[in-house]
């Protein structure tokens, strides 16, 4: 193999930048020529494929986003799209692709895998931390500190004025956000995809809990209750007692300088992704897992969501009142 490409696809996340650094310096310390394909599957069909040098990736291991630029693809979900990035990778001869994204970025792989039989290899970016076959995705780490630190600035508020808040974080299927930024700031309550919500019972362990000066609800965006404007509309109108603000944190999270966790974990998957592809190690998406690398088939690594961490759950409720 002599020609390798990087490209960035999905939502952005903190890190991706260090992963593109560690892939680019890899591959030329190993002698490869290392593209940077921009747009993720969009640039790829458009041929937006340019040879990257080590002075590329200079300086960016700090910066949040991704200087590849990154898109969500509908035209690659045709075969003809398909078939077009294909003519383009081709045309560069690049053979071999790492992809950095979540799992409509892995799912894509797969089948461009099994068309056209260019070797892939994924590694996990996304805030969300939703991908079977890793403990920790890019991204993830500096997305609860983000959201932690603004839920610290909420708590001196919510503490002056004897106030509940609802704090809308994003994940769009999984509770890993509000879970970790939840514990982190010692959050009341969290709301989350993967646990039943029941207002009532909210409110009930509210007010068994009366000596609290403030309470704070993380809100997992894909929560069964709803958005905070609405949650916080139905409780106000169940319990006017409560004077009750909200706040969307959204898209905040994806940005901002990445965590040292990010930088290095970020670090040492482009590394690996590097060593995978020369080795033939191919189709796989490589996670971290229990202090060591995990490879885990495209396929796999689309078709399983993880489940929420119990021990992690059960940290939260323990210790929020
Ligand atoms: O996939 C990551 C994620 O951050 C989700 O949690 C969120 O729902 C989504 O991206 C929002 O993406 P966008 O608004 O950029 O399309």
């Amino acid at each position: 193999m002599k020609n390798i490409a990087v490209f960035t696809s999905g939502g952005d996340a903190s890190g991706m930048n260090a992963c593109i650094r560690a892939i680019v310096r890899a591959g030329l310390q190993k002698g490869l020529k290392v593209f940077g394909i921009y747009n993720g599957y969009e640039g790829m069909i458009e041929g937006k494929i340019v040879a990257l040098d080590s002075s590329f990736v200079e300086h960016i291991i700090h910066r949040g986003g991704t200087v590849l630029k990154s898109a969500r693809s509908k035209r690659f979900l045709t075969v003809d799209g398909r078939k077009q990035a294909y003519d383009q990778l081709k045309a560069k001869g690049i053979e071999g692709v790492i992809a950095i994204g979540g799992d409509g970025t892995f799912k894509g792989a797969a089948e461009f895998y099994k068309e056209h039989g260019i070797p892939f290899v994924g590694l996990p970016g996304t805030i969300d931390n939703d991908l079977f076959g890793t403990d920790i995705t890019i991204g993830y780490d500096t997305a609860i500190n983000t959201a932690m630190e603004a839920i610290d600035k909420v708590r001196d508020t919510a503490s002056s004025h004897g106030r509940l808040f609802f704090v809308e974080v994003m994940g769009r299927d999984v509770g890993y956000i509000a879970l970790g930024s939840g514990i982190a700031s010692g959050a009341e309550d969290i709301f989350i995809p993967e646990t039943h919500t029941d207002l009532e019972q909210v409110y009930e362990n509210l007010k068994n809990c009366p000596q609290k000066d403030s309470y704070i609800i993380v809100v997992s965006e894909g929560d069964e209750a709803g958005n905070v404007k609405d949650i916080s509309a139905a409780f106000k109108q169940a319990h006017p007692e409560y004077d009750i603000r909200f706040l969307v944190l959204g898209h905040l999270l994806r940005g901002g300088n990445p965590t040292a966790g990010d930088r290095i974990l970020a670090s040492r998957l482009g590394i690996e992704a590097v060593n995978a592809l020369i080795s033939d190690n191919h189709n796989v998406m490589i996670g971290w897992q229990k202090g060591n690398f995990s490879y885990t088939p495209l396929e796999k690594a689309v078709k399983h969501h993880i489940d929420i961490n119990k021990e992690l759950l059960d940290i939260l409720k323990t210790l929020s009142y």
